[in-house]
């Protein structure tokens, strides 16, 4: 009770419950969340006509609204929010780090926009063991564990092929917001969670730990350095930060840190346009991010092989649709961590994954009376870990163009190293490479020698900005979620609510959630999101089953809760209905 008063008071803007109750199918057919759980089925969305923007962060919200109401488009907003998240939100926004960005034009044509990082030229298989093989820390922490960032040159391509806006006024908010702004809970509690890496690079520990402490709520909290490399990057475009001053400042950096990006790195870092992974879900279109992420693909192999039951007749948070949800994710996630990678570098087998042939294959290996352990699937190991680290934001326009884009840093605050007189943090995204194919990285994902660490490869990606159309062919939701390995999951079970559960856009955001990943052979849940009687019913079907812990009490990140969804979904009226989830207390607006 006391989480959900808390949860009220930080979401108030948005927990706005005096429209009454949401209109949907799931309660109407007597669906309900388990008794204990903190979120309701019952809040109404923030609904526009003319635009709505979903973050996890207030700030950048009111970037991306304002960019709306000044006559920008969706993809002027999104770049604009995310160049603000870069600021407001430095534990997971950035110019450090890399993304994936999805775009649905009104006209109907779809775009998968790559800004992953990349290795660089000197990174080796091996550069991440110790003398007897064993993985260090440094793909996680210091300069070694960075990539060769996107994120700049995603947004400015994104904004030459499909912005209206001038690039400056898309830039500019996020050089005010680097000017200063006041102190929120989220930027307290990260830095709060992050203090101790932070203070072990003395460039970023300056900025973000002044006098050796965190900022208090209320503070004013300016950014002078990142103001000057955002003030560049509105003069002067991305060539600054790949080749000019920016560039310079972070070959320094890595040459201060011991670290192995160069200047040629930067120079060489191209985003990429590739073809989107789409596929049907019970007659909606789902589009989503292809290799080097393994979103798209790995939804699709889950989302063909559920198809062959009824989810929504079996009934929502059921042991029996639990059971086909887990075997499913069971099997997609063996293939995926085992096939996929950067196509750039390694053939995939994407069309098998897309194909009924496999779903067929898979499904039929399916029991509905006991689990299939995981060791019959492939080898065991027992290690995991959830966090979200990562941002997601979710744009649409009142033309109906969309926008999904998650990006990061991977870990909070990335590697940790603050580029000196640049003021942002570098990424340590070289840790989704498998250092050590068939050793678990820090989300416990177990991947293979395809995704081993090479020289200006990118490093296989879980992020999965999705947009849905309905059976029609309309635009119908646009999703995404931080989370790590349970991103594909979370992404698959806010469609799955909404398409075979009847959930409201609200009610498809506050929902439990499960997973499971292949390894370790467990089904994970959200603290308080299962019954008892269904714990008990999948451990009789022979599943592990272990709910999140909630760790220790936290002002404003939900413990043992998975994922932070911005979702938006266009109504049949034309007008459009957001959701910001309630877990990391982001905010929708519209208008
Ligand atoms: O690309 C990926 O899959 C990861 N770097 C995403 C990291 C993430 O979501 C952080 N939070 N768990």
């Amino acid at each position: 009770m006391l989480l959900a008063l808390l949860l009220a008071a930080l979401h108030g803007c948005q927990l706005d419950t005096s429209r009454g109750p949401a209109d949907s199918a799931f309660l109407e057919a007597g669906g309900a969340f388990p008794a204990e759980w903190p979120f309701g089925a019952d809040a109404a969305p923030v609904t526009a006509t003319e635009g709505l923007v979903a973050t996890t962060d207030e700030y950048a919200s009111q970037v991306g609204l304002d960019i709306l109401a000044a006559g920008g488009n969706a993809v002027d907003a999104a770049v604009a929010t995310g160049l603000a998240l870069a600021v407001v939100n430095p534990e997971a926004g950035n110019l450090g780090g890399g993304g994936f960005m999805m775009i649905r034009l009104a006209d109907g044509t779809v775009h998968a926009q790559d800004h992953r990082e990349k290795a660089p030229l000197a990174a080796t298989r091996d550069m991440y063991l110790d003398a007897d093989g064993n993985v260090t820390d440094r793909s996680v922490l210091g300069h070694l564990a960075a990539g060769v960032p996107g994120t700049v040159q995603g947004l400015w391509d994104a904004h030459e092929r499909f912005g209206s806006l001038p690039w400056a006024s898309v830039v500019q908010p996020a050089i005010d917001l680097a000017g200063g702004f006041t102190v929120t809970m989220r930027l307290v509690s990260t830095l709060d969670a992050a203090q101790n890496g932070i203070r072990a690079f003395e460039a970023g520990a300056r900025i973000f730990l002044p006098g050796d402490s965190v900022p208090a709520i209320g503070d004013s909290f300016s950014q002078p350095d990142l103001a000057a490399v955002l003030t560049r990057l509105r003069d002067r475009g991305p060539d600054d930060f790949y080749r000019g001053e920016t560039a310079a400042l972070i070959a320094a950096e890595m040459q201060r840190g011991g670290g192995i990006m160069t200047l040629e790195d930067l120079d060489r870092y191209t985003a990429v346009w590739r073809e989107p992974a789409a596929f049907d879900y019970r007659g909606h279109t789902v589009h989503s991010m292809p290799p080097p992420s393994s979103g798209g693909v790995t939804m699709a192999a889950i989302a063909n092989i559920v198809e062959r039951w009824d989810l929504g007749a079996m009934g929502w948070n059921t042991p029996e649709t639990i059971h086909v949800m887990a075997e499913s994710f069971r099997r997609a996630y063996a293939d995926r961590n085992e096939y996929l990678a950067d196509p750039d570098f390694v053939e995939l087998p994407v069309d098998q994954f897309l194909s009924d042939d496999y779903a067929d294959r898979r499904a039929a290996t399916i029991s509905l009376e006991r689990a299939t352990p995981s060791s019959e699937v492939a080898p065991g190991i027992d290690a995991f870990l959830d966090e979200t680290h990562t941002t997601h934001y979710s744009v649409v326009d009142g033309d109906g163009n969309a926008v999904a884009v998650t990006t990061s840093v991977n870990s909070w605050y990335g590697s940790k190293v603050v580029v000196e007189g640049a003021g942002f943090y570098l990424n340590n995204t070289m840790d989704d490479f498998a250092a050590k194919p068939g050793t678990p990285n820090q989300f416990g994902l177990v991947q293979g020698e395809r995704n081993a660490v090479g020289p200006e490869k990118r490093m296989l990606s879980a992020m999965s900005p999705t947009i849905v159309e309905d059976p029609d062919g309309n635009l119908f939701l646009i999703t995404g979620t931080p989370g790590g390995a349970t991103i594909i999951t979370t992404v698959l079970q806010t469609i799955f609510n909404v398409v075979d559960h009847g959930m409201s856009v609200v009610q498809a955001v506050h929902a439990p959630r499960v997973h499971h990943q292949h390894l370790p052979d467990m089904v994970f849940h959200e603290y308080g999101g299962l019954p008892e009687a269904t714990v008990r019913a999948l451990e009789a079907l022979g599943h592990t089953v272990r709910e999140r812990d909630p760790g220790p009490p936290d002002a404003y990140f939900t413990g043992g809760m998975s994922g932070d969804v911005q979702l938006i979904m266009a109504m049949p009226d034309g007008s459009f209905a957001g959701w910001s989830d309630p877990r990391r207390g982001g905010l929708t607006l519209g208008r």
